[in-house]
């Protein structure tokens, strides 16, 4: 559904006299498959929302080559346009207009019949829960009820892709779930969904397959099972009150710790073979030595420990 190679843009922004240049996408190879819902991770200015505009054609790229729903970019624009659906993360509606008259203008754009038109607003307003606020201004929905007609109109159209950037940014637990259930659906009824988030377990739970971008790259691409099974082992986490250089500098020589981090807001992150014999190992250690555990925590590698060992940050943290 999605193929890219190569994919590049920068930006020069003006700061006073300085011209600076940020290299927002290095180089993209993707490939979506359709049918599916394909995550896009990664922490902020990463180039998630770059890569998707470029994808969307609503920016050129400075370089390199990429087909979308069976168009070329490049030479088939209009018919890109005319297959995809694009939800913005800054989203799109009108202060003035209701759900209801943004949803049927928005299906009239892409040449729906009047009548049609109105049936799908219909069941749309359903399908994303909106019926009761249908028809009042959209200035005076709620964050979470503004964000799914968004979402509503970037589907009004039942385009072959479509590209949600952050769509549950904001959302309270429940919606956000709804919303799952929704992406869901879509994909049910043969739509890919291509979805940035900064949720690492909603990029678990809801796809089918991820990438992870970090300054422009991507740095991990695989099935939410397969990332994580590349950080092998168990991930124990410590706490030690004050203490971390010390007990860092001990644990890091432990020959049953294979790899070891600090830590932004203190404490250590230790990769291990085997969780359950590491950590009376830990606690003898560090008592050996006078250090007091204040805790410690064992857990299976998370899509944020893959993000640590490709990048050595957490993506948390950044
Ligand atoms: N129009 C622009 N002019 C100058 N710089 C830009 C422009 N658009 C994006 N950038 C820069 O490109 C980089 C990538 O931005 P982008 O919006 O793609 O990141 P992102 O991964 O979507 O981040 P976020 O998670 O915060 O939405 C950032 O450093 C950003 O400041
Ligand atoms: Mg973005």
């Amino acid at each position: 559904m999605i193929e890219t190679k190569g994919l590049r843009k920068s930006f020069r922004s003006r700061q006073g006299k300085q011209t600076k240049t940020v290299e927002a996408v290095r180089g993209v190879d993707l490939m979506v498959r359709e049918g599916e819902i394909f995550g896009f991770l990664g922490p902020n200015g990463a180039g998630k929302t770059t890569t998707l505009r470029m994808l969307a054609t609503l920016i050129e790229p400075d370089g390199g080559e990429a087909t979308v729903a069976g168009a070329d970019l490049r030479r088939q624009p209009g018919e890109v346009r005319k297959r995809i659906g694009y939800v913005a993360q800054g989203g799109s509606t009108w202060d003035e207009c209701s759900a209801r008259e943004e949803l049927v203008v928005q299906a009239r754009m892409y040449g729906i019949g009047k009548a049609e038109a109105q049936r799908r607003a219909v069941r749309a307003l359903e399908a994303f829960q909106l019926t009761e606020y249908a028809d009042r201004k959209c200035k005076t929905y709620s964050g979470g009820q503004r964000r799914r007609v968004d979402i509503a109109l970037g589907i009004i159209h039942e385009p072959k892709i479509v590209f949600l950037d952050e769509p549950t940014t904001g959302l309270d637990p429940q919606s956000r779930a709804h919303m799952w259930d929704e992406v869901r659906r879509l994909r049910t009824e043969g739509m890919t969904v291509f979805i940035t988030t900064h949720y690492l377990d909603e990029a678990d739970a809801l796809c089918d397959r991820i990438a992870i971008m970090d300054h422009g790259e991507i740095v991990a691409e695989g099935t939410p099972a397969e990332l994580k099974r590349e950080v092998a082992g168990d991930v124990i986490t410590v706490g030690v009150n004050g203490t971390t250089p010390q007990a860092a500098k001990l644990l890091d020589t432990a020959d049953y710790v294979s790899r070891l981090e600090t830590l932004d807001g203190g404490g250590l992150r230790l990769y291990v073979d085997a969780g359950a014999t590491a950590i009376p190992q830990i606690m003898r250690t560090l008592e050996g030595a006078g250090i007091a555990l204040g805790s410690i925590e064992l857990h299976r590698p998370s899509l944020d420990d893959v993000f640590l060992e490709k990048t050595g940050r957490s993506l948390r943290e950044s």
